[in-house]
């Protein structure tokens, strides 16, 4: 297994890496800063390296929306492709992650809607912050959905993104309105480095309006979980009483990625287990 990352990662470089190596797999660890990608070496011509060393699966995070779709549909590897995060797009595994977590905490035994699939149906998402740069809140809008759900997207106006209202959620610019009925809440980070100065309040503001911090804890219904992807921006959105406190599943939420990506690897790279291939029949 490759790891192909034109961006930087903590969680989920590493993640995917100690999974593979559960599995038994070899891993070959590659970054974008410090290769030839630094001397203008193309997308195509680094799949095509890698191809050569025989990669069985390409592990991508990328700065630009759709790189591994394009990767997938290339031809450039024969391999297996899996999205580590592509742009402001998609980063299914950690929404895979990010619904794993809830399940534990929200689902108790007899699932009322296990047999369906809609096992998350009747609990309530919040997720606050920089809706816009998120792929983290795309992935996980259409993962909660699809597990029954309901999502509210609250951020400022100049957060969210312009076709917004084409998602399958609420949304909102109150978050005090909305904390009270929620499961979950997800805390984004905001991402600075995305974003232009006039897309954002100061951070003072921003923190007063859209950051979780003890007073909002305590309103919190008594089972509610606290979430963030990670990496965090203490201080604004979430304060350290928050990321610390007993609601929090923040460091769960790594460990479980680990065994997610496990799940993912198992089913893409493993042989002709009967479940894999009712998995595959199903997909196509
Ligand atoms: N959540 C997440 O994608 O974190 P990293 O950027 O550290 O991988």
């Amino acid at each position: 297994m490759v790891n192909l990352f034109f961006e930087d990662s903590t969680r989920t470089r590493v993640s995917f890496e100690a999974a593979a190596k559960r599995l038994s797999a070899d891993v070959i660890n590659f970054s974008a800063k410090g290769s030839s990608v630094s001397k203008g070496e193309s997308l195509k011509d680094t799949a095509l390296t890698l191809q050569a060393m025989g990669a069985d699966a390409v592990v991508i995070r990328h700065g630009a929306s759709g790189a591994p779709h394009q990767l997938a549909g290339s031809g450039w590897i024969d391999g297996a492709v899996v999205n580590a995060g592509d742009g402001t797009h998609e980063h299914p595994t950690q929404a895979l992650l990010d619904a794993f977590t809830m399940r534990h905490h929200l689902v108790g035994d007899g699932v009322p809607g296990a047999a369906t699939g809609r096992d998350l149906a009747g609990r309530h998402v919040v997720i606050v912050g920089d809706v816009l740069h998120s792929r983290v809140a795309r992935s996980n809008v259409l993962l909660l959905r699809t597990l029954g759900a309901t999502v509210t997207l609250v951020a400022p106006p100049t957060l969210l993104p312009q076709r917004v209202d084409t998602w399958p959620c609420e949304t909102s610019y109150d978050l005090d309105a909305s904390l009270e009925r929620a499961d979950a809440v997800m805390m984004l980070r905001v991402q600075r480095e995305r974003m232009n100065a006039a897309y954002f309040p100061s951070a003072r503001e921003y923190s007063r309006r859209y950051g979780l911090d003890a007073r909002r804890l305590d309103r919190l219904q008594p089972h509610a979980i606290v979430m963030h992807p990670g990496p965090m921006n203490r201080g604004l959105e979430i304060s350290a009483d928050a990321a610390d406190s007993a609601r929090s599943t923040i460091v769960e939420q790594v460990a479980n990625g680990v065994s997610v990506r496990m799940a993912v690897l198992y089913l893409l790279l493993a042989g002709s287990d009967e479940r894999v291939e009712e998995w595959r029949e199903r997909r196509n």
